[in-house]
Protein backbone atom coordinates (compact mmCIF):
# COMPACT_ATOMS: atom_id res chain seq x y z
CA UNK A 1 0.00 0.00 0.00
CA UNK A 2 2.76 2.50 0.27
CA UNK A 3 4.45 1.63 -2.72
CA UNK A 4 0.81 2.41 -4.14
CA UNK A 5 0.53 5.50 -2.04
CA UNK A 6 3.70 6.91 -3.47
CA UNK A 7 3.07 6.32 -7.13
CA UNK A 8 -0.52 7.20 -7.18
CA UNK A 9 0.61 10.71 -5.70
CA UNK A 10 3.68 11.43 -8.16
CA UNK A 11 4.29 13.67 -10.97
CA UNK A 12 2.95 12.29 -14.31
CA UNK A 13 0.70 9.57 -13.20
CA UNK A 14 -2.61 9.45 -14.32
CA UNK A 15 -5.64 9.37 -11.87
CA UNK A 16 -7.88 7.20 -13.76
CA UNK A 17 -7.20 4.61 -16.44
CA UNK A 18 -10.27 3.04 -17.04
CA UNK A 19 -10.22 -0.42 -18.74
CA UNK A 20 -13.46 -2.92 -19.59
CA UNK A 21 -14.98 -5.24 -16.81
CA UNK A 22 -13.55 -8.25 -19.52
CA UNK A 23 -10.38 -6.96 -19.47
CA UNK A 24 -10.21 -6.23 -15.40
CA UNK A 25 -11.62 -9.97 -14.95
CA UNK A 26 -8.44 -11.21 -17.78
CA UNK A 27 -5.74 -9.26 -15.99
CA UNK A 28 -7.01 -10.35 -12.47
CA UNK A 29 -7.57 -13.82 -13.13
CA UNK A 30 -10.77 -14.61 -11.63
CA UNK A 31 -12.14 -17.67 -12.93
CA UNK A 32 -9.26 -19.49 -12.28
CA UNK A 33 -8.22 -17.92 -8.71
CA UNK A 34 -11.94 -18.13 -7.68
CA UNK A 35 -12.15 -22.29 -8.46
CA UNK A 36 -9.09 -22.47 -7.22
CA UNK A 37 -7.97 -20.00 -4.97
CA UNK A 38 -4.53 -18.04 -4.80
CA UNK A 39 -1.93 -20.90 -4.89
CA UNK A 40 1.09 -18.85 -3.57
CA UNK A 41 1.73 -15.28 -1.84
CA UNK A 42 3.08 -14.20 -5.31
CA UNK A 43 -0.28 -14.47 -6.53
CA UNK A 44 -1.69 -12.39 -3.54
CA UNK A 45 0.64 -9.52 -4.38
CA UNK A 46 -0.10 -9.95 -8.44
CA UNK A 47 -3.45 -9.95 -7.67
CA UNK A 48 -2.81 -6.64 -5.39
CA UNK A 49 -1.25 -5.26 -7.67
CA UNK A 50 -3.38 -5.47 -10.44
CA UNK A 51 -6.30 -4.39 -8.35
CA UNK A 52 -4.88 -1.55 -7.46
CA UNK A 53 -3.55 -0.35 -11.20
CA UNK A 54 -7.36 -0.84 -11.52
CA UNK A 55 -8.89 1.70 -9.45
CA UNK A 56 -9.59 5.30 -9.37
CA UNK A 57 -6.51 6.81 -7.73
CA UNK A 58 -8.05 9.25 -5.12
CA UNK A 59 -4.35 10.34 -3.72
CA UNK A 60 -3.77 11.58 -6.96
CA UNK A 61 -4.00 15.64 -6.18
CA UNK A 62 -5.59 15.73 -9.80
CA UNK A 63 -8.23 14.17 -8.48
CA UNK A 64 -11.55 16.75 -7.98
CA UNK A 65 -14.18 14.46 -8.50
CA UNK A 66 -16.92 13.26 -6.28
CA UNK A 67 -17.75 13.49 -2.66
CA UNK A 68 -15.60 10.58 -1.50
CA UNK A 69 -13.01 10.98 1.21
CA UNK A 70 -9.83 10.80 0.21
CA UNK A 71 -8.50 9.36 3.70
CA UNK A 72 -5.26 9.74 5.57
CA UNK A 73 -2.81 6.80 4.98
CA UNK A 74 -3.53 4.83 8.25
CA UNK A 75 -7.38 5.62 7.84
CA UNK A 76 -7.93 2.13 6.62
CA UNK A 77 -6.81 0.37 9.77
CA UNK A 78 -9.98 0.00 11.40
CA UNK A 79 -11.15 -1.64 9.08
CA UNK A 80 -8.10 -4.46 9.23
CA UNK A 81 -9.36 -4.66 12.34
CA UNK A 82 -13.16 -4.80 11.86
CA UNK A 83 -12.53 -7.54 8.73
CA UNK A 84 -10.23 -9.27 11.34
CA UNK A 85 -12.45 -9.40 14.43
CA UNK A 86 -15.67 -8.69 13.01
CA UNK A 87 -17.33 -7.10 16.11
CA UNK A 88 -20.86 -5.25 14.68
CA UNK A 89 -21.56 -2.06 16.95
CA UNK A 90 -25.76 -2.14 17.26
CA UNK A 91 -25.26 -4.45 20.05
CA UNK A 92 -23.81 -3.52 22.45
CA UNK A 93 -22.35 -6.93 23.41
CA UNK A 94 -21.31 -7.89 20.12
CA UNK A 95 -18.93 -5.14 19.95
CA UNK A 96 -18.16 -3.12 23.12
CA UNK A 97 -15.61 -0.60 21.73
CA UNK A 98 -16.85 0.03 18.61
CA UNK A 99 -20.49 0.65 20.43
CA UNK A 100 -18.62 3.24 22.93
CA UNK A 101 -16.33 4.86 20.49
CA UNK A 102 -19.69 5.53 18.27
CA UNK A 103 -21.35 6.67 21.29
CA UNK A 104 -18.57 9.00 22.03
CA UNK A 105 -18.93 10.52 18.23
CA UNK A 106 -22.44 11.01 18.70
CA UNK A 107 -21.87 13.26 21.42
CA UNK A 108 -18.84 14.93 20.00
CA UNK A 109 -21.32 15.96 16.98
CA UNK A 110 -24.14 16.84 19.29
CA UNK A 111 -21.94 18.93 21.75
CA UNK A 112 -20.74 20.79 18.19
CA UNK A 113 -25.09 21.29 17.54
CA UNK A 114 -25.32 22.53 21.10
CA UNK A 115 -27.34 19.34 21.84
CA UNK A 116 -25.10 17.83 24.13
CA UNK A 117 -25.28 18.42 27.83
CA UNK A 118 -23.41 15.94 29.15
CA UNK A 119 -20.40 16.53 31.49
CA UNK A 120 -17.98 15.46 29.23
CA UNK A 121 -17.82 13.40 25.80
CA UNK A 122 -17.72 10.13 28.15
CA UNK A 123 -20.65 11.09 29.84
CA UNK A 124 -23.19 8.27 27.94
CA UNK A 125 -26.18 8.34 30.43
CA UNK A 126 -29.34 9.72 28.85
CA UNK A 127 -30.45 13.88 30.45
CA UNK A 128 -33.45 14.73 29.72
CA UNK A 129 -32.07 17.41 27.79
CA UNK A 130 -29.62 15.91 25.22
CA UNK A 131 -29.99 15.54 21.94
CA UNK A 132 -29.23 11.71 20.47
CA UNK A 133 -27.76 9.95 17.28
CA UNK A 134 -26.33 7.06 15.87
CA UNK A 135 -24.36 5.99 12.95
CA UNK A 136 -25.34 4.61 9.36
CA UNK A 137 -24.32 2.99 6.20
CA UNK A 138 -24.35 6.08 4.16
CA UNK A 139 -26.58 9.20 3.94
CA UNK A 140 -29.28 7.79 1.87
CA UNK A 141 -30.06 5.70 4.70
CA UNK A 142 -29.11 8.96 6.92
CA UNK A 143 -32.21 10.85 5.06
CA UNK A 144 -34.80 7.55 5.26
CA UNK A 145 -34.04 7.12 9.16
CA UNK A 146 -34.94 11.40 9.96
CA UNK A 147 -37.66 11.27 7.74
CA UNK A 148 -39.16 8.34 9.56
CA UNK A 149 -38.58 9.65 12.44
CA UNK A 150 -40.25 12.82 10.88
CA UNK A 151 -43.33 10.95 10.45
CA UNK A 152 -43.64 9.36 13.57
CA UNK A 153 -44.09 12.31 15.27
CA UNK A 154 -46.75 14.03 12.55
CA UNK A 155 -48.27 10.51 12.66
CA UNK A 156 -47.78 8.24 15.98
CA UNK A 157 -49.80 5.19 13.80
CA UNK A 158 -47.49 5.25 10.49
CA UNK A 159 -45.62 2.67 11.79
CA UNK A 160 -48.83 0.19 12.15
CA UNK A 161 -51.34 2.12 9.97
CA UNK A 162 -49.03 3.10 7.21
CA UNK A 163 -48.72 7.16 6.24
CA UNK A 164 -51.67 9.05 5.87
CA UNK A 165 -52.13 10.54 2.41
CA UNK A 166 -51.99 14.10 3.29
CA UNK A 167 -48.70 14.27 3.93
CA UNK A 168 -46.29 16.44 2.15
CA UNK A 169 -42.85 17.56 2.07
CA UNK A 170 -41.27 20.79 1.40
CA UNK A 171 -37.47 21.33 0.46
CA UNK A 172 -35.66 22.88 -2.69
CA UNK A 173 -35.93 21.32 -5.69
CA UNK A 174 -32.14 20.17 -5.73
CA UNK A 175 -32.62 18.44 -2.21
CA UNK A 176 -30.33 15.06 -3.01
CA UNK A 177 -32.31 12.45 -4.95
CA UNK A 178 -32.19 10.33 -1.42
CA UNK A 179 -34.95 12.81 -0.20
CA UNK A 180 -37.09 11.57 -2.80
CA UNK A 181 -36.44 7.91 -2.74
CA UNK A 182 -37.22 8.29 0.84
CA UNK A 183 -40.70 9.36 0.41
CA UNK A 184 -41.30 7.17 -2.37
CA UNK A 185 -39.74 3.70 0.14
CA UNK A 186 -42.20 5.06 3.09
CA UNK A 187 -45.04 4.91 0.91
CA UNK A 188 -45.52 8.33 0.13
CA UNK A 189 -44.49 9.05 -3.49
CA UNK A 190 -42.25 11.27 -5.14
CA UNK A 191 -44.92 13.17 -5.68
CA UNK A 192 -45.02 13.98 -1.95
CA UNK A 193 -42.51 16.64 -2.48
CA UNK A 194 -43.46 19.82 -2.72
CA UNK A 195 -40.04 22.06 -4.57
CA UNK A 196 -39.31 25.58 -3.01
CA UNK A 197 -38.54 27.56 -5.81
CA UNK A 198 -34.93 28.23 -6.05
CA UNK A 199 -32.93 31.26 -7.56
CA UNK A 200 -30.40 31.26 -10.24
CA UNK A 201 -27.84 29.27 -8.01
CA UNK A 202 -30.47 27.19 -6.92
CA UNK A 203 -30.57 28.12 -3.21
CA UNK A 204 -33.75 27.97 -1.56
CA UNK A 205 -35.56 31.89 -1.72
CA UNK A 206 -37.19 31.75 1.99
CA UNK A 207 -39.38 35.01 0.70
CA UNK A 208 -41.26 31.92 -1.47
CA UNK A 209 -42.10 29.70 1.90
CA UNK A 210 -45.45 31.20 2.80
CA UNK A 211 -47.01 31.07 -0.55
CA UNK A 212 -45.90 27.34 -0.83
CA UNK A 213 -47.20 26.43 2.16
CA UNK A 214 -50.70 28.19 2.15
CA UNK A 215 -50.94 26.15 -1.12
CA UNK A 216 -50.37 23.08 0.66
CA UNK A 217 -52.54 23.78 3.42
CA UNK A 218 -55.17 24.94 0.79
CA UNK A 219 -55.13 21.31 -1.08
CA UNK A 220 -55.79 19.91 2.95
CA UNK A 221 -52.71 18.58 2.95
CA UNK A 222 -50.19 18.77 5.91
CA UNK A 223 -46.36 19.33 6.06
CA UNK A 224 -44.25 16.36 7.42
CA UNK A 225 -40.82 18.51 7.44
CA UNK A 226 -39.13 21.26 5.88
CA UNK A 227 -36.16 19.75 4.10
CA UNK A 228 -32.75 22.02 3.64
CA UNK A 229 -29.56 21.76 1.65
CA UNK A 230 -26.32 22.32 3.83
CA UNK A 231 -24.87 22.57 1.45
CA UNK A 232 -26.48 21.55 -2.22
CA UNK A 233 -24.98 18.29 -3.59
CA UNK A 234 -24.38 20.52 -7.35
CA UNK A 235 -23.36 23.66 -6.10
CA UNK A 236 -21.79 23.42 -2.80
CA UNK A 237 -24.17 26.39 -1.73
CA UNK A 238 -26.01 26.38 1.55
CA UNK A 239 -29.85 26.85 1.94
CA UNK A 240 -30.58 30.06 4.13
CA UNK A 241 -31.06 27.64 7.12
CA UNK A 242 -31.88 30.59 10.08
CA UNK A 243 -35.09 31.97 7.82
CA UNK A 244 -35.95 28.13 7.21
CA UNK A 245 -35.38 27.21 11.12
CA UNK A 246 -37.69 30.36 11.27
CA UNK A 247 -40.33 29.43 9.60
CA UNK A 248 -40.72 25.77 10.72
CA UNK A 249 -41.02 27.03 14.44
CA UNK A 250 -43.87 29.54 13.42
CA UNK A 251 -45.45 26.66 11.74
CA UNK A 252 -44.37 23.98 13.88
CA UNK A 253 -43.11 22.14 11.41
CA UNK A 254 -40.33 19.75 11.32
CA UNK A 255 -37.05 20.82 10.25
CA UNK A 256 -34.48 18.36 8.53
CA UNK A 257 -31.30 19.71 7.64
CA UNK A 258 -29.38 17.68 4.85
CA UNK A 259 -25.87 18.07 6.09
CA UNK A 260 -24.64 15.44 4.30
CA UNK A 261 -21.64 17.52 3.02
CA UNK A 262 -21.77 20.91 4.83
CA UNK A 263 -22.02 20.18 8.22
CA UNK A 264 -18.33 20.06 8.81
CA UNK A 265 -18.71 23.89 8.46
CA UNK A 266 -19.42 23.85 12.44
CA UNK A 267 -15.76 22.56 13.21
CA UNK A 268 -14.18 25.63 11.45
CA UNK A 269 -14.72 29.10 13.79
CA UNK A 270 -13.82 30.51 9.93
CA UNK A 271 -16.79 28.91 8.61
CA UNK A 272 -19.61 27.88 10.85
CA UNK A 273 -21.73 30.96 10.30
CA UNK A 274 -22.74 29.43 6.97
CA UNK A 275 -24.65 26.66 8.86
CA UNK A 276 -26.09 29.18 11.40
CA UNK A 277 -29.20 28.10 11.89
CA UNK A 278 -28.83 24.15 12.03
CA UNK A 279 -29.12 24.33 15.64
CA UNK A 280 -32.44 25.09 15.20
CA UNK A 281 -33.26 22.06 13.37
CA UNK A 282 -35.46 18.94 14.83
CA UNK A 283 -32.69 16.22 12.98
CA UNK A 284 -29.46 16.83 11.00
CA UNK A 285 -27.41 14.38 8.73
CA UNK A 286 -23.69 14.50 8.43
CA UNK A 287 -21.34 12.19 6.24
CA UNK A 288 -18.13 11.63 7.91
CA UNK A 289 -17.14 9.58 4.41
CA UNK A 290 -16.92 12.69 3.05
CA UNK A 291 -15.46 15.97 4.55
CA UNK A 292 -14.18 14.17 7.59
CA UNK A 293 -11.83 11.50 5.71
CA UNK A 294 -13.39 8.92 6.94
CA UNK A 295 -12.93 5.78 4.23
CA UNK A 296 -16.84 5.02 2.93
CA UNK A 297 -19.40 4.92 4.61
CA UNK A 298 -20.16 6.17 7.51
CA UNK A 299 -23.15 8.81 8.31
CA UNK A 300 -24.60 10.39 11.24
CA UNK A 301 -28.10 11.31 12.06
CA UNK A 302 -28.71 13.28 14.84
CA UNK A 303 -31.98 14.59 16.72
CA UNK A 304 -32.19 17.74 18.59
CA UNK A 305 -34.79 15.59 21.45
CA UNK A 306 -34.05 12.24 22.15
CA UNK A 307 -36.76 10.86 22.57
CA UNK A 308 -37.48 12.13 18.26
CA UNK A 309 -35.33 9.30 17.71
CA UNK A 310 -37.11 6.42 20.06
CA UNK A 311 -39.64 6.39 17.44
CA UNK A 312 -38.41 6.30 14.22
CA UNK A 313 -39.17 2.64 12.99
CA UNK A 314 -41.52 1.59 15.71
CA UNK A 315 -45.11 2.36 17.24
CA UNK A 316 -44.82 4.22 20.61
CA UNK A 317 -41.49 2.74 20.83
CA UNK A 318 -39.92 2.88 24.86
CA UNK A 319 -36.43 3.63 24.99
CA UNK A 320 -34.52 1.40 27.12
CA UNK A 321 -30.84 2.17 27.47
CA UNK A 322 -29.81 0.53 30.11
CA UNK A 323 -32.14 -2.32 30.11
CA UNK A 324 -31.77 -3.96 33.73
CA UNK A 325 -28.54 -5.31 34.22
CA UNK A 326 -27.65 -4.84 30.23
CA UNK A 327 -24.51 -2.80 30.19
CA UNK A 328 -24.37 -0.06 27.72
CA UNK A 329 -25.54 1.38 24.41
CA UNK A 330 -27.38 -0.60 21.96
CA UNK A 331 -28.25 1.31 18.47
CA UNK A 332 -29.99 -1.50 16.70
CA UNK A 333 -33.61 -0.23 17.88
CA UNK A 334 -33.13 2.92 15.86
CA UNK A 335 -31.39 1.91 12.77
CA UNK A 336 -32.24 0.38 9.35
CA UNK A 337 -29.50 -2.06 9.64
CA UNK A 338 -30.06 -4.88 11.61
CA UNK A 339 -26.12 -5.93 11.75
CA UNK A 340 -24.19 -2.54 11.51
CA UNK A 341 -20.24 -2.16 11.08
CA UNK A 342 -18.43 -0.54 13.67
CA UNK A 343 -18.60 3.13 12.26
CA UNK A 344 -17.53 4.35 15.46
CA UNK A 345 -14.48 3.60 15.24
CA UNK A 346 -13.45 4.90 11.68
CA UNK A 347 -14.69 8.25 12.65
CA UNK A 348 -13.01 8.28 15.88
CA UNK A 349 -9.52 6.58 14.43
CA UNK A 350 -10.21 9.71 11.97
CA UNK A 351 -9.95 12.49 14.40
CA UNK A 352 -6.99 10.12 16.41
CA UNK A 353 -4.56 10.19 13.47
CA UNK A 354 -3.44 13.76 13.73
CA UNK A 355 -5.85 15.02 16.71
CA UNK A 356 -8.92 16.89 15.55
CA UNK A 357 -6.83 20.21 14.85
CA UNK A 358 -5.20 18.37 11.59
CA UNK A 359 -9.19 17.56 10.29
CA UNK A 360 -10.27 21.74 11.02
CA UNK A 361 -7.19 22.19 9.07
CA UNK A 362 -7.97 20.20 6.14
CA UNK A 363 -11.33 21.21 6.10
CA UNK A 364 -10.43 25.05 6.02
CA UNK A 365 -7.70 24.16 3.53
CA UNK A 366 -10.16 22.69 1.20
CA UNK A 367 -12.40 25.67 1.41
CA UNK A 368 -9.98 27.82 0.54
CA UNK A 369 -8.15 25.54 -2.02
CA UNK A 370 -11.89 25.96 -3.53
CA UNK A 371 -11.75 29.59 -3.26
CA UNK A 372 -8.18 30.01 -5.30
CA UNK A 373 -9.26 27.74 -7.98
CA UNK A 374 -12.66 30.16 -8.44
CA UNK A 375 -10.06 33.80 -7.75
CA UNK A 376 -8.26 32.11 -10.72
CA UNK A 377 -11.10 30.91 -13.08
CA UNK A 378 -12.49 34.17 -12.24
CA UNK A 379 -9.44 36.09 -14.02
CA UNK A 380 -9.46 33.87 -16.83
CA UNK A 381 -11.33 35.13 -19.70
CA UNK A 382 -11.89 31.31 -21.14
CA UNK A 383 -13.95 30.21 -17.93
CA UNK A 384 -17.21 31.18 -16.41
CA UNK A 385 -18.08 30.80 -12.53
CA UNK A 386 -21.58 31.32 -11.92
CA UNK A 387 -20.91 31.88 -8.33
CA UNK A 388 -18.23 31.92 -5.73
CA UNK A 389 -17.93 29.14 -3.38
CA UNK A 390 -19.30 28.38 -0.36
CA UNK A 391 -17.51 25.11 0.59
CA UNK A 392 -15.22 22.84 -1.15
CA UNK A 393 -17.43 22.72 -4.52
CA UNK A 394 -16.81 24.54 -7.67
CA UNK A 395 -18.80 24.67 -11.28
CA UNK A 396 -17.94 26.45 -14.23
CA UNK A 397 -18.06 26.00 -17.72
CA UNK A 398 -15.62 26.41 -20.47
CA UNK A 399 -16.07 28.98 -23.22
CA UNK A 400 -19.79 28.59 -22.88
CA UNK A 401 -20.43 31.20 -25.86
CA UNK A 402 -18.91 28.10 -28.04
CA UNK A 403 -19.24 24.79 -26.05
CA UNK A 404 -22.90 24.09 -25.29
CA UNK A 405 -24.02 21.41 -22.60
CA UNK A 406 -23.57 18.38 -24.49
CA UNK A 407 -19.97 19.67 -25.21
CA UNK A 408 -19.30 20.82 -21.70
CA UNK A 409 -20.27 17.28 -20.88
CA UNK A 410 -17.70 15.77 -23.47
CA UNK A 411 -15.30 17.87 -22.56
CA UNK A 412 -15.63 16.15 -18.96
CA UNK A 413 -14.99 12.23 -20.87
CA UNK A 414 -12.17 13.52 -23.19
CA UNK A 415 -10.85 14.61 -19.72
CA UNK A 416 -11.50 12.01 -17.69
CA UNK A 417 -10.34 9.40 -20.73
CA UNK A 418 -7.32 10.83 -20.45
CA UNK A 419 -6.76 9.98 -16.98
CA UNK A 420 -4.87 13.04 -16.74
CA UNK A 421 -7.45 14.94 -14.13
CA UNK A 422 -10.83 13.21 -12.41
CA UNK A 423 -13.74 16.33 -12.54
CA UNK A 424 -17.73 15.48 -12.46
CA UNK A 425 -20.26 17.68 -14.42
CA UNK A 426 -23.98 18.71 -13.14
CA UNK A 427 -26.84 20.76 -14.13
CA UNK A 428 -27.54 23.79 -12.39
CA UNK A 429 -30.94 25.54 -13.53
CA UNK A 430 -31.07 23.22 -16.45
CA UNK A 431 -27.76 24.50 -18.14
CA UNK A 432 -24.50 21.83 -17.71
CA UNK A 433 -21.52 22.66 -15.79
CA UNK A 434 -17.70 20.97 -14.99
CA UNK A 435 -17.55 20.79 -11.29
CA UNK A 436 -14.75 20.09 -8.97
CA UNK A 437 -14.76 18.97 -5.30
CA UNK A 438 -11.37 19.97 -3.69
CA UNK A 439 -11.34 16.91 -1.21
CA UNK A 440 -7.63 16.02 -1.31
CA UNK A 441 -5.21 17.95 1.06
CA UNK A 442 -2.36 17.66 -1.45
CA UNK A 443 -3.91 19.75 -4.69
CA UNK A 444 -2.74 23.51 -5.32
CA UNK A 445 -2.58 25.94 -7.29
CA UNK A 446 -0.21 23.93 -9.75
CA UNK A 447 -2.79 21.33 -9.75
CA UNK A 448 -5.53 23.74 -10.99
CA UNK A 449 -3.13 25.71 -13.42
CA UNK A 450 -2.54 22.61 -15.53
CA UNK A 451 -6.31 21.60 -14.95
CA UNK A 452 -7.15 24.41 -17.17
CA UNK A 453 -4.71 23.82 -19.51
CA UNK A 454 -6.04 20.32 -19.82
CA UNK A 455 -9.31 21.40 -20.50
CA UNK A 456 -7.88 23.77 -23.08
CA UNK A 457 -5.87 21.02 -24.45
CA UNK A 458 -8.91 18.55 -24.53
CA UNK A 459 -11.63 21.57 -25.94
CA UNK A 460 -9.55 21.30 -29.33
CA UNK A 461 -11.34 17.58 -30.08
CA UNK A 462 -15.04 18.40 -29.11
CA UNK A 463 -16.90 19.65 -31.64
CA UNK A 464 -18.05 23.41 -30.56
CA UNK A 465 -21.58 25.23 -31.66
CA UNK A 466 -19.16 26.64 -34.65
CA UNK A 467 -17.46 23.61 -35.90
C1 LIG B 1 -26.62 16.55 0.21
C2 LIG B 1 -26.48 15.05 0.14
N1 LIG B 1 -27.32 14.27 0.81
C3 LIG B 1 -27.25 12.94 0.77
C4 LIG B 1 -26.28 12.30 0.03
C5 LIG B 1 -26.25 10.80 -0.02
O1 LIG B 1 -25.19 10.35 0.72
P1 LIG B 1 -24.58 8.88 0.54
O2 LIG B 1 -23.86 8.91 -0.77
O3 LIG B 1 -23.69 8.74 1.70
O4 LIG B 1 -25.72 7.91 0.54
C6 LIG B 1 -25.37 13.07 -0.71
C7 LIG B 1 -24.35 12.43 -1.53
O5 LIG B 1 -23.59 13.03 -2.22
C8 LIG B 1 -25.47 14.48 -0.64
O6 LIG B 1 -24.63 15.29 -1.31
Amino acid sequence: MESYIKKSTSEGELVLKQKSPEEISKVLQVESLFEDGFQSAQQINNFISNYLENTNHLKNPRYMGHQVAVPHDLSGIPDWINGTINNPSSLYEMGPAGATLEGFMINFMLKKLGWFKGKNLCDFSRLNQNGSGILTHGGSIANLTALSSARATIAPNAWEDGTPEDLVVMGPSTAHYSILRALSIMGMGKKAFVPIPVDENEVVITSTLEEVYTQIKKKGKRVMALVANACATSTGLFDPLEEMAAFCKKHRLWFHVDGAHGAVALLSKEHRKKVKGIEEADSVIWDAHKMLRVPALCTAVLFKRQEQMWNSFHQKGSYVFHENEAIGIDSMPFTIECTKSALGTKLFWSFAIEGQQALVEFIENSFLQTQNLYNYLNNHEDFYCPYPPESNILCFQYMPEIYEDQQQLALRYELINSGEFYITSCLINKKRYLRTVMMNPLTNIDDYKALTIAIAKYALTVKTIEN
